[in-house]
């Protein structure tokens, strides 16, 4: 595996390789790597001749200067992983160099109200600073496809829109939420729980699975009032918020006459540490 750091080297280097024919999946990451993001890794390994990962702790998509500080780096663990699955390239870019003082970004992108809604409504400038990394990465890694997972839907419905009103040259592939046994979704912040909120947290997705099966049975209100008394029945567990909305525009849905688009989504509170998670209602 080549780890390359300099935005020029890789570029060139990924350009070479896309005029010799060869198809580019890539898969950009944050580090601190776990299984979700392996399990993209794998998929792109499947579908490309070459895979390229980027580990970027993005500084302009942390709203709050406390949880960029606390975000986990662990490198040298991740770059250990990426080579056991035969990943060809990580992209380790510097903060200087992708975001030169000379040039400080004030670009501001719409999505409509994509950006507006729950993770947008509490983390304002997020997304943001997630597109104006992706666009980007793109520019750099020149890829044929990327691969976005699930457990960031919201991220994923922004990513699409910014890929279709620009018309970028990239297929975006969504990729299924991976779990530990017991349910919870596998997150970078899940380390950070307490040993009894780690065993509590999977009542998020239980919640989750239940308004599934009830989606359709009783109204949108009522099953979600249901839902947030659910989880904040566990000490310490705080709803941010909990939503049923349509799997495009990510609008709210007051009643089940678009089932088949339904997603429920949760941002929850669990001591200190904010987790989310979603379910597909259809
Ligand atoms: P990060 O949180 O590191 O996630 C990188 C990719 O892994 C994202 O596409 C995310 O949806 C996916 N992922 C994380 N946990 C997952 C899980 N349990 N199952 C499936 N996929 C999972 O998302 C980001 O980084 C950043 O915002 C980024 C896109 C890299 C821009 O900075």
């Amino acid at each position: 595996m080549k780890q390359f750091t300099g935005i020029g080297q890789t570029f060139e280097h990924l350009r070479k390789s896309a005029e010799s024919g060869l198809s580019i999946g890539f898969v950009p990451t944050m580090g601190a790597l776990h299984d979700g993001h392996l399990n993209l890794i794998r998929r792109s390994k499947q579908e490309n001749d070459l895979t390229v990962c980027s580990i970027f702790v993005n500084p302009i998509q942390f709203n709050n200067k406390e949880d960029l500080a606390k975000y986990p780096r662990t490198l040298e663990r991740d770059s250990l992983l990426l080579e056991e699955l035969g990943c060809d390239i990580v992209f380790v870019p510097e903060a200087d160099e992708m975001y030169p003082e000379s040039e400080p970004v004030d670009l501001n992108l719409d999505f409509g109200m994509l950006d507006k809604v729950m993770e947008g409504k509490f983390r304002p400038g997020h997304f943001n600073g997630v597109a104006i990394v992706v666009k980007k990465l793109f520019d750099i890694v020149q890829p044929t496809r990327a691969y976005f997972g699930k457990k960031d839907f919201q991220q994923l419905a922004v990513i699409k829109y910014l890929v279709k009103t620009l018309n970028l040259p990239v297929e975006i592939v969504p990729c299924e939420t991976v779990r530990d046994p017991d349910g919870l979704a596998m997150s970078s912040r899940n380390t950070r729980l307490s040993a009894s909120d780690r065993n509590l947290a999977p009542g998020i997705y239980k919640v989750l699975q239940k308004v599934r099966m009830e989606a359709g049975n009783i109204s949108v209100n009522e099953l979600l009032t249901w839902a947030v008394r659910k989880i904040e029945e566990h000490p310490g567990f705080r709803v941010e918020y909990l939503e049923i909305a349509d799997n495009e525009t990510l609008m709210p849905v007051e009643n089940w006459d678009n089932l088949a688009r339904d997603v429920a989504f949760v941002a929850v509170f669990v001591g200190d540490v904010r987790l989310i998670d979603n379910i597909e209602l259809f």
